[in-house]
Parts: C-alpha cells; sequence; structure tokens
C-alpha cells in the first residue's frame, strides 16, 4: 500500500482522476471500478473535463460499479446507475453497453450477484478499481465483519451507512435496508486500487484503514493484502496518519509519481 497526501480536496481529486487517465490512455479498453459518493463527485468532474477538454477517450472501456441498491430503479434518482448517468456515463464517449452495475431490481438477487461476478470475470477482470471508503471503513458496501473473501452479494447496511446517507433519502427511515456489492474478496482481485478519501470526518478510519491491524471489522483495511493500491488524502483526512511524512518522503521520491507533482 502507499499513502499519497495532497494539500486540498481537489488536488487529490485531480491526482486520483490523472491517474486513471493515464491507465486509460496505455489501455484503451481498460476495465474499470468505479465508487459513488459526494467524494467521487469531484474525479468524474475532472474526467468529464478531460474528455471535453483533451480528448481522453473512453469508447473501449468497459465499467463494473461497487455497488447498488437493492429495490431502486434506475430511473431512481438515488439509485447508483443513475448517479453514474449523471455524472460519468453522459459526459464522457463511454458506450452504455460497456457500463455495468448489479441490478438492485432482480427478481433473484443470488442470481444477479453470481451473473455480476461472472460478467467481471468474461471482462478479464478489473484493471483499475476505484474506491471510497465509508466512515465505519466499509469500501462498496462491505460493512463490519464482512468477510475479507466475500464475493459479490446482498448485505444490510449498517445503521452507520444509513446514517451516512440518511440526507440524500429525506431521512434515515428512507434508506434501503440491503445493497448489492462486490466483496472483498472480489475487490482484492482487481489489478490496482485507488482509495480516494478527504475530508476530517474520514482522517480516524484512514489511520485505521492504512496503519492499523487487519480486520474484518474495518473492510479496507483488507486492501493491505492487495499488491497495489494507492491511497489519496487530502491533509484534513491524512491529518491522523502517524507516518505521515514518510509518506510524503515516498512520493517526492519515487519516479513513478514524478510527473504528478
Ligand atoms: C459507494 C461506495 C461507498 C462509498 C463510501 C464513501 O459506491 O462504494 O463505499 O465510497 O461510503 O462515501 P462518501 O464519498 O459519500 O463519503
Amino acid at each position: 500500500m502507499e499513502a499519497i497526501i495532497r494539500p486540498d480536496k481537489e488536488s487529490a481529486a485531480l491526482l486520483v482522476a490523472r491517474i486513471i487517465a493515464r491507465e486509460l490512455r496505455s489501455n484503451h479498453s481498460l476495465v474499470l471500478g468505479l465508487a459513488t459518493g459526494r467524494t467521487m463527485e469531484a474525479v468524474y468532474r475532472i474526467l468529464a473535463r478531460l474528455h471535453r477538454e483533451e480528448g481522453l477517450d473512453f469508447s473501449l472501456a468497459r465499467t463494473f460499479n461497487l455497488d447498488e441498491y437493492v429495490g431502486l430503479s434506475p430511473e431512481d434518482a438515488q439509485s447508483y446507475r443513475y448517479y453514474m448517468n449523471q455524472r460519468l456515463f453522459s459526459q464522457v464517449n463511454l458506450d452504455p453497453r460497456n457500463t455495468h452495475l448489479p441490478n438492485g431490481l432482480a427478481a433473484n438477487l443470488e442470481d444477479e450477484c453470481h451473473g455480476y461476478e461472472q460478467k467481471i470475470e468474461r471482462c478479464g477482470g478489473i484493471d483499475l478499481q476505484l474506491l471510497g471508503i465509508g466512515q465505519a471503513g466499509h469500501i462498496g458496501f462491505n460493512e463490519p465483519l464482512s468477510a475479507l473473501r466475500s464475493r459479490t452479494r446482498v448485505k444490510a447496511l449498517s445503521p452507520a451507512t444509513i446514517e451516512q446517507n440518511a440526507a440524500f433519502f429525506g431521512g434515515a427511515q428512507n434508506v434501503p435496508r440491503r445493497a448489492i456489492t462486490m466483496g472483498v474478496g472480489t475487490i482484492l482481485e482487481c489489478n490496482r486500487c485507488v482509495l480516494l478519501a478527504t475530508g476530517a470526518s474520514k482522517a480516524e478510519v484512514i489511520a485505521k484503514a492504512v496503519e492499523g491491524p487487519i480486520t474484518s471489522m474495518i473492510s479496507a483495511t483488507a486492501l493491505q493484502w492487495h499488491a497495489r493500491c494507492t491511497v489519496v488524502v487530502d491533509e484534513a483526512a491524512a491529518s491522523k496518519l502517524q507516518a505521515a511524512d514518510y509518506y510524503r518522503w515516498i512520493f517526492a521520491n519515487e519516479p513513478e509519481w514524478e510527473e504528478f507533482r
């Protein structure tokens, strides 16, 4: 794992967008794993700008989102399909047939989860997985105690996650109770993952995810197993990292990051 600290929210999102753009330019048919949430909005805004202004080409890319609420239709403004259509898919030249999210309305949710795994496999696996982190440490909707080898499945949302998303639904009572999510094991199989976290509210969980012991209580800690995981944070989210100076030193000296400094 490596941790990169950027001065603010915008420059952290810019770095993540530029990592994605670099991967896409070197592999036009990239299989890109995507996340939703407030943090990712800035990344998608920047990717849309790179498409408009620099011709960043998504025409051959394939995408797989981490998760979707059970019971919401793609037209529901709170569904993740809707979020993705608005913020990225309609803003770049992705072929809609190449964009994938679990279907939260599937009659047989178990088959849907299994089929989702198969689709990822048929595409050759995920090249780059974008991740956010919940305040209680989930990646995707892998809530506390999610098995570290779990696959795509239906998960009950924790009270903390319901609270975190209550504002979008006009109150906690309206937040769906379940979601389909890629498992921790599914995520760990991607070639590369990039986790973005910004703001002081993420400082504590980032310190645990990066420097704490691996535990199923905080699914993000499993990323310490991953051979190629980059965690990008702003100063606020980095404020509880013990070894921040070391991470800054790596970023300043590692040749891979030269074009991003
Ligand atoms: C959403 C997802 C979640 C979010 C996380 C952070 O697809 O996978 O894990 O990334 O809950 O959400 P925000 O960015 O709203 O704090």
